[in-house]
C-alpha cells in the first residue's frame, strides 16, 4: 500500500497485533476526518500518534474507544473484529482512555470521578470511606496531592489532566490511549507520567501516545503513525529508524517553510508601554515591578501555579488589582474587563483557556476572529461588518494554516489545535498595541507553531510592545528579548536572553530553586481555582 507516495511500512516481521484499527473511515457533515486509517499496537510498546492539527488523531481515538461508530472499517482486539456499543463496552473490554478535553463531573469528588460507574459498594450503597482510602495510591501514583474528597472543579486543569490519567491507570488496562495527556501538566509531572508508562509497557501494555512535543515522541515512544488529512503517511515505524525530519516532512508534506525566527534578538527597546510598580493583587501577588517597552517581547517563566495567568487576568480586569500601580504609555491604567481593555488601550490578552473566554464554540470562525476587529472598522455586529472582516479573518487563517470547511464553520466542529488557532488568530488579527499572550502553541502543531513564532515577533519588529506567558522554556529562549522569572506570586529575577538554550535555561532555573521552595498545589489560591473551573 502506498496511497500518497509517502506511506511507509516496517518490513520487518510482525509479531502478532494486540489491537488494530484497519481502514477506518469518518465523515462529519461533508468532512472526511478519517480515509481508511490504520493503527497496529503490539503488546509491551509505547505508539506515537502523530500529526498536524486536524489530521484526525482524535477521531482515531474515539472511534477506537468506542465514542463514535466508525463510517467504515474495523475495530479488532486480539485478532477478532469488534461491535463497540460504546465507551462502556470499550471500557470493559481493557481499553482505556484520556481524551483530549477533560471528561470530569465538576461536582463529583476526586475520589467519585476516578472511579465513576464503579465505585466501592456495600449493600448496594456507596461505600464513601472505603472509595476515599481507595482512591490515594492511585492519587499518589500520578503525583496528583489533594484530599480523595474535593470536588473536581476545585482542580487546576493540571491537576484534572492527572486525575484523569489516574482513572485510565485504575482501570488496569490493555491498551491505553492518551490523547494529548502532557498539554497542561509540568515538565516534571510529565517525567513522572512517562516513568509510569514505560512500567505498563514493560507489562505488556499497548500505548497510544499523542503529543505535538516531538522531544517527548522520541524520550518515550518505541514507534510511531503519522496521520495526514485523516490518511497514514507513516504506518508503525520505529522511530530509531526515522529522523525528526522526516517525521515534520510526512506531517506537514512539505519542506517545513516556517520563518526561522532569530533566537534573543537584541531589540531597540523603545517607550515603555505596559509599566508595573510595586503591583498587589488579589490573588497574592506582591511588589510586582516589570515593564515592557515598545517592540519588545518580554518572556514570563514560571513553574506551574507562579501566579503568572493570575497576573495576567488581573491586568485586564478578571482579577482585582489591590495596591501598586499599573500604567500605559506613562498615565495609569484603569481597565474593568478584556472588552475595556481592547477599546480604551488596544491591549489584548490571549488567555490560556480558550474554552472558557477565549472563544463562543457555537459560533463560526469568522464571528469569533472578527470579534475583535468589528470596532476597529467601525461596523454593528451586523452582517455588513462581517463582509468587511472578512478578508482580514482569511488572511490569519492562512498563515496558521487553520484546518477549516471554511470561515463560517462553528469552532465547536474544529480539532483541539485548530480552535486554539481561532483564538490566537482573534488577536492577532485585533492588531493591539500591547499583547498578553497566555500559553500560545499549547497543543498547536509543529509547523503552525513556527508560524506563531514568526508572526509574533514580526509584531514586536513593528512596534508592538509584547508579555509572553510560557511553560515551554524552548518557545521562551527563541521569542523573548528578556526573561523575567516568577515564583510564588513574586519577581524572582530578570534574565537577558543571549539565545543560547543551555545557559539560559540554567539561569531561569537557578532564579526559581533559588526561591524558597513551596509545594506549587499550595500556591494556587482557592479563588484561582474557582475562577478556572468550569464543569
Ligand atoms: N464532532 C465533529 N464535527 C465535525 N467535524 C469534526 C468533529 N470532530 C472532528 N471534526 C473534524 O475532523 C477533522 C479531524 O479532527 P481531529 O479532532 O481528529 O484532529 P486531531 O488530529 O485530533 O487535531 P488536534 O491536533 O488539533 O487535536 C478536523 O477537520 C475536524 O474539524
Ligand atoms: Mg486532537
Amino acid at each position: 500500500m502506498n496511497r500518497d507516495g509517502g506511506e511507509t511500512v516496517d518490513s520487518e516481521a510482525e509479531a502478532p497485533a494486540i489491537f488494530e484499527v484497519r481502514a477506518i473511515s469518518k465523515v462529519f457533515g461533508g468532512i472526511v476526518a478519517l480515509d481508511e486509517a490504520n493503527l497496529r499496537l503490539e503488546a509491551g510498546e509505547v505508539h506515537a500518534l502523530i500529526g498536524e492539527n486536524g489530521a484526525g488523531k482524535s477521531t482515531l481515538i474515539n472511534i477506537a474507544t468506542g465514542v463514535y461508530p466508525p463510517d467504515g472499517g474495523q475495530v479488532i482486539l486480539d485478532e477478532v473484529p469488534l461491535e463497540l456499543g460504546g465507551p462502556r463496552s470499550a471500557a470493559e473490554r481493557g481499553i482505556a482512555v484520556v481524551h483530549q478535553e477533560r471528561n470530569l463531573v465538576g461536582a463529583f469528588s476526586v475520589a467519585e470521578n476516578l472511579f465513576l460507574g464503579n465505585q466501592p459498594r456495600s449493600g448496594g450503597l456507596v461505600n464513601y470511606r472505603g472509595m476515599f482510602s481507595e482512591a490515594r495510591p492511585w492519587l499518589q501514583e500520578v503525583g496528583l496531592n489533594v484530599d480523595p474528597s474535593t470536588e473536581a472543579r476545585q482542580l487546576s486543569p493540571g491537576q484534572a489532566q492527572l486525575l484523569e490519567i489516574a482513572r485510565a491507570l485504575s482501570a488496569r488496562c490493555r491498551v491505553l490511549f492518551l490523547d494529548e495527556p502532557t498539554s497542561s501538566i509540568s515538565e516534571t509531572d510529565s517525567e513522572h507520567l512517562f516513568a509510569i508508562l514505560r512500567e505498563l509497557r514493560d507489562r505488556g501494555t499497548a500505548i497510544v501516545f499523542v503529543s505535538h512535543k516531538l522531544e517527548e515522541v522520541y524520550g518515550l515512544c518505541d514507534r510511531v503513525t503519522v496521520l495526514r488529512d485523516g490518511r497514514n503517511v507513516i504506518t508503525g515505524r520505529r522511530l530509531a529508524d526515522i529522523s525528526r525530519a522526516d517525521i515534520v516532512r510526512a506531517m506537514v508534506g512539505r519542506e517545513s517553510q516556517a520563518p526561522a525566527v532569530a533566537a534573543g534578538r537584541q531589540s531597540e527597546a523603545g517607550a515603555a508601554r505596559l509599566k508595573l510598580e510595586g503591583l498587589a493583587t488579589e490573588y497574592g501577588h506582591a511588589d510586582v515591578n516589570l515593564t515592557v517597552h515598545a517592540g519588545e517581547v518580554v518572556g514570563l517563566y514560571g513553574l506551574v501555579g507562579a501566579g503568572r495567568t493570575e497576573l495576567a487576568r488581573s491586568l485586564v480586569g478578571l482579577g482585582r488589582i489591590t495596591g501598586g500601580t499599573f500604567s500605559i504609555d506613562g498615565k495609569p491604567a484603569r481597565i474593568r474587563n478584556p472588552y475595556d481593555a481592547l477599546r480604551k488601550y488596544s491591549l489584548g490578552y490571549v488567555s490560556e483557556d480558550r474554552k472558557g473566554e477565549g472563544l463562543i464554540l457555537s459560533h463560526s470562525i469568522s464571528r469569533n476572529v472578527g470579534i475583535t476587529i468589528w470596532d476597529r472598522v467601525g461596523g454593528s455586529l451586523g452582517r455588513v461588518s462581517e463582509r468587511v472582516v472578512r478578508p482580514a479573518v482569511m488572511r490569519q487563517a492562512e498563515s496558521l494554516r487553520l484546518k477549516m470547511s471554511g470561515l463560517s464553520q462553528a469552532v465547536s466542529r474544529l480539532s483541539g489545535g485548530n480552535q486554539q488557532k481561532v483564538s490566537l488568530a482573534k488577536w492577532l488579527a485585533a492588531e493591539t498595541e500591547i499583547l498578553l499572550l497566555d500559553e500560545p502553541t499549547v497543543g498547536v502543531d509543529v509547523g503552525a507553531k513556527a508560524e506563531v513564532h514568526g508572526l509574533v515577533r514580526g509584531l514586536a519588529d513593528q512596534g508592538k510592545a509584547i508579555l509572553l506567558i510560557s511553560s515551554d522554556l524552548r518557545e521562551i529562549v527563541q521569542l523573548a528579548d528578556r526573561v523575567i522569572v516568577m515564583g510564588n506570586f513574586r519577581i524572582l529575577g530578570e534574565i537577558q536572553n543571549t539565545g543560547d538554550y543551555t545557559s539560559v535555561s540554567k539561569a531561569i532555573m537557578e532564579r526559581i530553586t533559588g526561591a524558597p521552595s513551596v509545594n506549587p498545589t499550595s500556591l494556587y489560591p482557592a479563588i484561582v481555582r474557582t475562577a478556572i473551573s468550569h464543569g
